[in-house]
């Protein structure tokens, strides 16, 4: 058999489907561009990881030996955190994995799943690899959300509605009663609160009541853990023991079980840190405030998305996409989405103290010269 005859062999759908837009890695970078990279496109936390949780991984005696699959003490230790119990939390290899069971759960193909543009990629992506058929009900003015339409969207058809709270790329949050009225809808509602511990706000406390009610979250992003992959789920315990079921047995490993547990014990630590990005991000938001050709959005994660004004007689290349190139070359990193409705944005992460300087600096210089 050649080639071709093997691909046609493939669910149809796979081979057409649009893969995720990933940012590149930093060392790949650092050596394209030889130099030190300020890395704002990926919503990291630059203060790193919990120094606990870097001594408990240099002295980890069991490498060697398979994770525990029914994950018990970072279970406990979520359970200490969010005072949910043990039973109604579920872990996964990051969040995006979660979306992944989510998705596998409740979706079969050619069934429905409800998204709100702009917002996190991987939910298109994880519908297309699922064969669930995506439908879009793009925010409305200022990306609020589209109840009503989301309301009228929704068919026999419709199993899961995904929601970002805080909502990346725009950074606002779902309001108690705009999730209560989705739930009323009668089809699973899972709120993304990936940024949780940035913003003020959270419909966690609505899950003991509502068992079509997921709420995800993550260490990525103020534990500093992107690269070691837990995330966890907080949801109806039923619920919980399927998600348990049908997960890859070792699907968070045995350095990211430890480093979040020991993450779990530097609460204070990394509650400074994550202070320390929220007054950055407020600083930021105030010196692009001042710029006549940048529009911030208020947000409540640890990221801002900029709207950049269009300059007269600049070429089809929108301002944003050359500002993106230009702070690139001085070894800036943001990001900019090719996406319709986001071609004229930024998005920037929240950094250190000297990269909002760095970032103010360049972002003029190229603007006068783009
Ligand atoms: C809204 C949202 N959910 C989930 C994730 C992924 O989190 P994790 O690293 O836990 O997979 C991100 C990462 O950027 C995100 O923005």
């Amino acid at each position: 058999m050649d080639i071709d005859g093997v691909e046609k062999l493939m669910r149809p759908g796979l081979a057409a489907m649009r893969g995720y837009d990933p940012v590149e890695p930093i060392d790949v970078l650092e050596r394209e561009l030889g130099r030190r990279i300020i890395k704002l496109d990926g919503n990291e936390n630059p203060y790193l990881s919990s120094p606990r949780a870097r001594e408990v991984l240099a002295r980890f005696p069991y490498y060697h030996i398979y994770p525990d699959p029914l994950q018990r003490n970072l279970r406990q230790a979520l359970s200490g955190y969010t005072g949910f119990p043990e039973e109604s939390i579920v872990c996964g290899n990051g969040s995006d994995d979660l979306i992944d069971l989510v998705l596998r759960l409740f979706v079969r193909p050619g069934e429905e799943v409800l998204n709100c543009p702009p917002t996190f990629g991987m939910y298109p992506f994880t519908v297309s690899v699922c064969g669930g058929t995506l439908v879009d009900v793009p925010r409305v003015a200022d990306f609020d959300l589209d109840i009503d339409g989301l309301r009228s969207a929704v068919t026999e058809r419709t199993r899961v509605i995904f929601i970002a709270s805080p909502n990346n790329p725009t950074g606002g949050t779902v309001t108690r009663n705009e999730v209560l009225e989705l739930l009323r809808a009668g089809h699973v509602v899972a709120v993304d609160e990936a940024y949780y511990e940035f913003g003020e706000s959270s419909v966690a406390a609505l899950v003991p009541d509502n068992p079509n009610l997921i709420v995800l979250r993550t260490f990525s992003k103020w534990a500093g853990l992107a690269g070691l992959r837990v995330g966890y789920a907080l949801c109806h315990e039923r619920i919980a023991a399927y998600l348990l079921k049908i997960k890859q047995p070792y699907n968070v490993n045995v350095a990211g079980e430890a480093a979040a547990i020991a993450s779990l014990q530097d609460v204070e630590y990394l509650r400074g840190n994550v202070e320390k990005l929220k007054r950055e991000r407020d600083r930021l938001f105030a010196q692009l405030s001042q710029l006549s050709w940048m529009k911030p959005f208020p947000s409540q994660a640890n990221f801002l998305l900029c709207r950049v004004a269009e300059k007269d007689g600049a070429g089809t290349t929108t301002a944003a996409k050359r500002l993106r190139d230009g702070l690139r070359k001085r070894g800036i990193l943001v990001r900019f989405y090719e996406s319709p409705g986001l071609r004229d944005c930024l998005r920037i992460s929240a950094g250190l103290p000297e990269d909002t300087d760095a970032l103010l600096a360049a972002l003029e210089e190229v603007w006068n010269e783009a």
